[in-house]
């Protein structure tokens, strides 16, 4: 029965993932209601790298990167006996073998002396957590998000017309809240993905850690280091900074320890004790790495923790995944409730995110800092450079023409040249006078063609009339200019009446070479494709 105003989606969860969520979709003008069990939040700031391909997706949606790393930033960490005692030798995250830096052969390679290359407007931002999810959760309380805590999910429904999520209350009483689709992000232990009995697979459980938060003014003794392992015969520990005063120090061993045993160890680890010191909180830590074994059932879509548990690692693959899942799905979810695509679009979520995650979790252990832990579940395969981890992890769906399994499935921006199923390139362009990144232009969640020729002018009005889904024209030389000696033919791999269709996400959906005899029939045929789109021929 059609009813006249639309039903929400429901999101399970008000951390990082259910949060962006929610941002996204009511940024789409899209109702939804969030349901969290809890009435406060973590203690525990818990990540704190956000990627650069996270910051484009925030700046998406307006947030600002208040505190942006400077551009050659590598997050190192230094393996010392303590933090004011010996230090040992540095390891980066691309490293796939511990080895003292004196021992590496010296970079000589011509590319050293070529400026690096600049895959992204936004740079990573150190950001705590619990910093970063009250300014989610503001934003999409601002944009007509309802945010419901003491909410905990007890069941999920689903038939023909929507989804019920049954929750108790903050008193105990049960309430159903109807919804049209439902973003589990409920974390690791998803209450969704157990109810509804969705197996998970990878290198499952590898470490318990106990850990201790606490605030201490050990900037002064760190070099700028903000990671630490710390060997010792009698303390093989972790020591992480959140760079606002707070640390976390993790045990690798099961010992109980009291609070003065933990000073006792805190102090240990710096090498004196001669500062002033304030324990937080301490608490368990799980290493798991788990992937679920499909991240959609009907109208229920699991995405973050409750999708992918990947351990905390210095590319990012643990929280931020979770993010770009939402951002992956939000749009459709908008374009199929909105009624300009038909909800087989939703089927290209579950095609495209899964292989993202089962890749992140296996290059995982192909690096220094978790082969320690590579087992026969996880093949270790070979190390993927980490800007095309991070810029260029390709999509396959069939959203998406001229993509398939036989392209590797990440290289970088630049050896890409516009391959359908990555996100476009990033370049700096002139728009009305002013100079803004791609990014800004063609991940504003509309569908947009690029193209130098204006052979496709037509075409796209002719869509623009008959599709339910409108479509933009960038047209190169003309409303978009080139800056920096930048060269579209030469990004996109097309001639001057090739074009690139690039989808609400900012990534690119299909590709022609050259304008074909038949713009218009093309154009259409393509648009009802990779849009899914409810209308037109
Ligand atoms: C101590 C700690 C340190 C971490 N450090 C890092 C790090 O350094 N780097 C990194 O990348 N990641 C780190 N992580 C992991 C990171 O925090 C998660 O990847 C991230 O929080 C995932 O977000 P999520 O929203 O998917 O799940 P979660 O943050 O787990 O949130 C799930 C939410 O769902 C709610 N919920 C669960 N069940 C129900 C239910 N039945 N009904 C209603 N609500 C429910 C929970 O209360 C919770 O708020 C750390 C995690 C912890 C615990
Ligand atoms: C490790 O990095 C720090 C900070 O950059 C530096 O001071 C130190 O010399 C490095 N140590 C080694 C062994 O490279
Ligand atoms: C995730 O959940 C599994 C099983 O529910 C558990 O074994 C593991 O320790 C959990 N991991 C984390 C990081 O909480
Ligand atoms: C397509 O239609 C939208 C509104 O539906 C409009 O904003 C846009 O300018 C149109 N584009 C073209 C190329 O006609």
């Amino acid at each position: 029965m059609p009813s006249t105003t639309p039903q929400p989606v429901i999101v399970i969860g008000a951390s990082l993932v259910g949060l962006s969520a929610a941002l996204c979709l009511c940024s789409h003008g899209v109702p939804t209601i969030v349901l969290e069990k809890h009435s406060g939040k973590s203690q525990h700031p818990r990540a704190i790298g956000f990627t650069s391909r996270t910051m484009e997706i925030y700046r998406t949606l307006g947030i600002e990167n208040k505190d942006p790393a400077p551009e050659d930033f590598k997050l190192e960490r230094a393996h010392v006996q303590s933090l004011t005692g010996k230090w040992n030798d540095n390891s980066s995250w691309s490293d796939t073998e511990r080895r003292p830096k004196a021992e590496k052969p010296r970079e000589q390679s011509p590319q050293t002396s070529t400026p690096k290359k600049q895959y992204s407007v936004e740079r990573a931002s150190a950001i705590p957590q619990d910093k970063l999810e009250p300014m989610l959760e503001a934003l999409a309380l601002e944009r007509g998000a309802d945010i419901r805590r003491q909410h905990r999910l007890i069941s999920v429904d689903q038939d023909q017309g929507g989804v019920i999520a049954t929750v108790t209350d903050a008193d105990g009483k049960e309430q159903k809240f109807r919804g049209s689709y439902l973003i589990a992000a409920d974390g690791n232990r998803s209450t969704v993905r157990e109810l509804l009995q969705i197996p998970r697979n990878g290198r499952g459980h590898m470490q318990t850690l106990s850990s201790v938060l606490f605030r201490a003014p050990l900037e002064q003794w760190t070099k700028g280091v903000v990671q630490f392992d710390i060997e010792q015969p009698d303390l093989k520990a972790f020591l992480a900074s959140y760079s606002d005063g707070r640390w976390a120090l993790m045990f690798k061993d099961a010992v109980d320890r009291d609070e003065s045993a933990l000073r006792d160890t805190i102090y240990q680890a710096v090498g004196r004790s001669d500062f002033p010191l304030e324990i937080i909180t301490t608490g368990r830590w799980e290493l798991t790495a788990l992937v679920a074994d499909t991240f959609q059932s009907g109208r229920v879509f699991l995405a973050g923790d409750a999708a992918h548990t990947l351990p905390p690692n210095r590319g990012g693959y643990g929280a931020n995944t979770g993010i770009h899942d939402v951002h992956n799905l939000a749009w459709k979810l908008a374009a199929v409730l909105s009624g300009k695509s038909s909800p087989e679009l939703l089927n290209t979520y579950d095609a495209e995110r899964r292989p993202i995650a089962l890749l992140r979790h296996d290059q995982i252990f192909v690096r220094a800092d978790y082969n320690v832990h590579l087992d026969t579940a996880t093949p270790a395969g070979e190390k993927i450079d980490d800007d095309a981890m991070e810029f260029g992890q390709i999509y396959l769906s069939e959203g998406l023409i001229g993509a398939d399994k036989s392209l590797p499935r990440a290289k970088k921006p630049d050896e890409w040249n516009g391959q359908p199923g990555t996100h476009m390139p990033h370049f700096w362009v002139l728009k009305d006078g002013e100079r803004v990144p791609t990014l800004d232009l063609f991940d504003q969640g509309a569908w947009t063609l690029v193209s130098e020729s204006d052979q496709w002018c037509e075409a796209v009005s002719s869509i623009n009339e008959t599709s339910s889904v409108p479509l933009n024209f960038a047209h190169v030389g003309e409303s978009v200019q080139l800056m920096h000696g930048d060269d579209f033919q030469k990004s996109f791999a097309v001639s001057q009446s090739g074009a690139a269709l690039i989808r609400p996400d900012g990534y690119i959906a299909w590709r022609a070479k050259e304008v074909p005899s038949n713009p218009v029939e093309m154009l259409k045929k393509v648009m009802a494709k990779v849009s899914f789109s409810t209308s037109g021929p």
